[in-house]
């Protein structure tokens, strides 16, 4: 099959683009390198260095390449850059995903397979863990970016018959991720630093819990999502609820870490305590999440401490 994967160069793209190219799929990657990595690109897929607010340039990728399918993985990603500059993180994620869904429409494509976010939907659940009919109720535009391009989808499948999947992912770790960034990348944060002996600090109490799911996990999903899910939205997770103290501790053992760590202040409107239900991800993908928190916590510490001892370029 020839698929586009917008974001190819990034944490998550890169891992589906080098799943999509293993199983025998035609791969071509849209990214504009912002967040991405020309060391993450697999030397298989052609590289189109394109904005996705590029209206002309995403039209002429889709009109040349001709994917049947586009995976679409490339976004503002983080939530404080939403908080800070909204109308960015909509540029990005709003308008720049419409551009890819006309050139879309226009050009043949079956399906688009979207990553949205499970993790910045829901605001505190009130049930843990919460299925995909949950309440959504963002608290950043990064979640409500989101929420409008899935709108969107149903939008153009019922108007335009593109069909879609969207993929609802948890809290996505492993190999990869970049460890500078500030949000939500906790694992490779507490990884970096204890490998390089420095001090850690944990926001709040570390008793907040979150649903971490290995890179490995989420490429498979996209894998099945490539014959299955027309038209559904689906928690791609672990549906358990991890700590922060946990991850701490567990991080600690694999690195040799000794020091105690530095507790902060609880960061403002962070959610306490999620996790997502993979019931129907289950069931209709025919997904499971394959790799346990152990044995990615450990295949995570590996990666980061090659980084540590010769960084990528
Ligand atoms: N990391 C997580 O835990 C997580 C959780 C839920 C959802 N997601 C979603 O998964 C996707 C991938 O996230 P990631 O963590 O790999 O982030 P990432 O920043 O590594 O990947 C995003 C990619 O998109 C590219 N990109 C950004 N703006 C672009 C633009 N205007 N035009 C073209 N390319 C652009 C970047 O260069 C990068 O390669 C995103 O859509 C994100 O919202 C991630």
């Amino acid at each position: 099959m020839r698929i586009l994967v917008t974001g190819g160069a990034g944490f998550i793209g890169s891992h589906v683009v080098d799943a999509f190219v293993a199983a025998g799929h035609e791969v071509a990657i849209l990214d504009n390198f912002s967040t991405g990595q020309v060391g993450n690109v697999n030397g298989a897929a052609a590289v189109h260095r394109v904005d996705l607010r590029d209206q002309p340039q995403v039209e002429q990728v889709v009109a040349t390449f001709r994917p049947e399918m586009v995976n679409h993985h490339a976004a503002q990603s983080e939530v404080p850059k939403s908080v800070a500059d909204p109308t960015y993180d909509a540029q990005v994620n709003i308008i720049g995903g419409l551009n890819l869904l006309k050139a879309c429409v226009d050009h043949g494509v079956k399906k688009v397979v979207f990553s949205s976010t499970g993790g910045a939907l829901y605001g505190e659940p009130d049930v843990v863990p919460a299925d995909e009919d949950h309440p959504v109720r963002p608290l950043s535009p990064y979640g409500t970016s989101k929420l409008a391009f899935e709108h969107y989808l149903g939008t153009f499948r019922r108007t335009f018959g593109l069909d879609y999947t969207v993929l609802r992912y948890a809290n996505i770790y492993g190999a990869r991720q970049d460890f500078h960034a500030e949000e939500g990348r906790v694992i490779a944060i507490f990884a970096s630093r204890m490998l390089e002996d420095k001090a850690v600090t944990i926001d709040g109490t570390g008793e907040q819990a979150r649903d971490m799911l290995h890179v490995g996990d989420a490429a498979t999903a996209n894998l099945a999502a490539l014959e299955k899910g027309s038209g559904g939205t689906f928690h791609i997770s672990t549906a358990i609820a991890v700590t922060v103290n946990d991850l701490y501790r567990k991080l600690a053992l694999l690195t040799g870490y000794r020091r105690e760590p530095n507790y902060g202040p609880a960061r403002k409107g962070d959610v306490y305590r999620i996790a997502l239900d993979n019931q129907l991800a289950r069931t209709t993908l025919g997904w499971e999440p394959r790799v346990s928190l152990e044995e990615g916590l450990s295949l995570t510490v590996d990666y980061f401490r090659e980084q540590v001892s010769s960084p990528r370029a």
